[in-house]
């Protein structure tokens, strides 16, 4: 065999082979075209999952004549300047999009400048490229794909169904328009509408969180945190979700470099580093994340596709988002999540229909038992009072459940100061469990060990961070038997625990003794739990992690063994001087594991929980 050049289409397709990989990235290509050119607005066609017809129309620049023959040609691009590769301000910059389509599918691009008479139209069949015509269309492009993959029949058995392929094209759609709220992106499949995001104009964050509500949904719009972050050249923008909005997985994680999407598993790992102390392992935050940093400090040309970018100094980048992200979350003190009492009222609903199929049904039967309204319980004619704060029925006036802790004083109307305060006032405990408050317009239940088992983590970190932990000496030193592995575990890192206020040393194979525990789990702490505790948490922690994230994994398990424990009486006292500490310390909302603290109940969802208004 002797070597030989390859001819121009062999050599297209096997560029496609990379960049037209399914009809996703074909789109993605095509829809980054518009964006490049301009364009105010993008409508997609995908017929078939993309396989018979994948249309992409813009209002952008549009080509003329010369440009439309040339734009089919391999490394023919109007994008990089000065001939450096590092300094690239658009999407494309390849060359390789259009001729790689063209090479696998009928392509025909119809297109107009703003100074043409008319638009012209090129196409391409398998690589064969037609003249230039004629044709009629306004200002902007069309560019049409037929029969992808016509060309390549192996790569066409690849494909899966339709609705998995448009599954995959919607992907790259919300990608794209997550970084462009500016423009208006629209998507059918040839008769329904599939996708709709109008512009959405004004302030930076507020357009954006518009258009993040239109992807991401309702409930993350109205549990995000705003991030704004800056550290030298790299900018930091965006919005993450409150620790108790989240996941079982990281699909809902989104990351753009100078508005570009990409995927970087790294970055997925920097969003667990964040958000580690509020989330359990196997769920996941929400997050959009927009970096802006000098071109000359990403290499965007790493990948045919353009997936993936790869920063100069990527621990900077990582840097800024653990801190930025931290910061937000501590700047967002108590809040839980709205879904997280939304979540309680549905379920509380007496005749709650959670499954649309059951809610037919009910809407069905209704119908035929004249008219009464199933999922939505009306009681029978109720005195509606004027305001709830005059309905405050005083608890001790029912059969109270017998482990109620209720406090006569709780009757005695509020002090107006006192409904200020954003989890209100303690009004009694139930199950030794629960502490209930009046806020100003609302109900507040809140999981007395868990909030207090986040305040002591919180006080704890405060304090290791500032000052160092204070010990206590035990009277009598305690032997703590353990496995041989663990008993090492803990020996190695005898000098951070010592930090954390820990300190034990070994007492023969397997075996510790603890002389010094730390002060703030009190006098009554147990030692053998605890040790035990932090022995486990050493065996997750994993090597990646920064010494100081350790000690606070240590401190989590620490502080579950300092808090009060469910079944524990508290008086009215404690209860209020609960609810004062958890508003004003950040991140208790959640417990360690993203489960909430509270739940806060308007009166406005109570009253309509009792069917008294809208
Ligand atoms: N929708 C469009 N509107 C205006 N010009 C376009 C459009 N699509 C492509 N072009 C032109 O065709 C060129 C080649 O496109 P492409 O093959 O995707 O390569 P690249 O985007 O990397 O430059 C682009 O550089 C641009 O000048
Ligand atoms: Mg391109």
């Amino acid at each position: 065999m002797s070597i030989r050049l390859l001819p121009q289409t062999l050599i297209n397709q096997i560029a496609a082979g990379e960049v037209v990989e399914r009809p996703a990235s074909a789109l993605k290509e095509l829809v980054e075209n518009a964006i490049d050119a301009g364009a105010s607005r993008i409508d997609v066609v995908m017929v078939e999952g993309g396989r018979s017809l994948l249309s992409v129309t813009d209002d952008g620049s549009g080509m003329n004549p010369d440009e439309l023959s040339l734009c089919v040609q391999r490394h023919a691009t109007s994008k990089i300047q000065d001939e450096d590769l590092f300094n690239i301000e658009t999407l494309g910059f390849r060359g390789e999009a259009l001729p790689s389509i063209g090479s696998v599918a009928r392509l025909s691009i119809t297109s107009r400048t703003e100074e043409g008479e008319n638009a012209w139209c090129l196409r391409v069949e398998g690589g064969d490229v037609a003249d230039v015509e004629p044709a009629s269309h306004p200002k902007g492009t069309r560019v049409e794909v037929r029969d992808l993959f016509f060309a390549t029949p192996a790569r066409l058995k690849f494909l899966k169904t339709a609705r998995t392929e448009m599954n995959y094209a919607m992907d790259v759609m919300k990608r794209l328009a997550m970084c462009h709220p500016e423009i208006s992106f629209s998507m059918s499949d040839g008769t329904r509408s599939m996708l709709k995001l109008p512009a959405t104009h004004g302030d930076f964050f507020e357009a954006t969180l518009e258009r993040l509500r239109g992807i991401m949904g309702k409930d993350f719009a109205e549990n995000a945190i705003k991030i704004d972050a800056e550290r030298e050249n790299l900018r930091l923008t965006g919005h993450i979700s409150l620790p108790t909005l989240n996941r079982g997985n990281n699909a809902l994680q989104y990351f753009f470099v100078n508005g570009r999407p990409i995927k970087d598993k790294q970055l997925y790992g920097t969003i667990r580093a964040a958000y580690r102390d509020f989330l359990a392992h196997d769920r996941h935050a929400l997050v959009a994340l927009f970096i802006e940093i000098h071109p000359r400090a990403v290499d965007v040309n790493v990948h045919p596709a353009k997936a993936e970018v790869r920063f100069r100094d990527a621990n900077q980048v990582r840097g800024l988002i653990v801190s930025g992200l931290k910061q937000a979350l501590g700047g967002a003190g108590h809040r839980a999540s709205t879904s997280v009492s939304d979540e309680a009222l549905r379920s509380m609903r007496p005749n709650y229909v959670a499954d649309p199929r059951t809610a037919e049904l009910a809407r069905a039967i209704t119908s035929h038992n004249g008219g009464a309204n199933v999922g939505h319980f009306v009681p029978p004619s109720y005195e509606m009072r004027e305001s709830a704060a005059e309905f405050q029925a005083p608890l001790s006036g029912f059969d109270a459940p017998p482990q109620a802790n209720v406090h006569e004083s709780s009757d005695q109307a509020m002090p107006d100061s006192m409904m200020d305060y954003p989890l209100g006032v303690a009004r009694a405990q139930l199950h030794e469990t629960y502490i209930v408050a009046q806020s100003g317009d609302g109900i507040v239940v809140v999981d007395q060990h868990a909030a207090h088992e986040r305040l002591v983590y919180e006080r704890i970190k405060g304090d290791v961070e500032a000052n160092g932990v204070k010990r206590q000496g035990l009277l009598i030193p305690e032997v703590v038997e353990l496995d041989e592995a663990d008993a090492g575990r803990l020996i190695n890192r005898a000098a951070e625990l010592e930090e954390l206020g820990l300190v034990l040393e070994s007492f023969g194979s397997g075996t510790v003794v603890v002389r010094e525990v730390p002060a703030m789990l009190g006098a009554k702490v147990d030692v053998q739990g605890l040790v035990k505790d932090v022995a486990d948490s050493l065996v997750e922690v994993d090597e990646a992690m920064s010494l100081k994230d350790k000690l606070m994994d240590v401190c989590g398990s620490m502080a579950c063994h300092g808090s009060i424990r469910a079944g524990r009486r508290l008086t009215l006292d404690e209860m209020n001087a609960l609810l004062r500490e958890m508003e004003a310390t950040p991140h208790s909302g959640q417990c360690k594991h993203g489960r909430p603290t509270y739940v806060e109940l308007k009166l406005k969802d109570i009253e309509r929980l009792f069917g008294r208004s809208g």
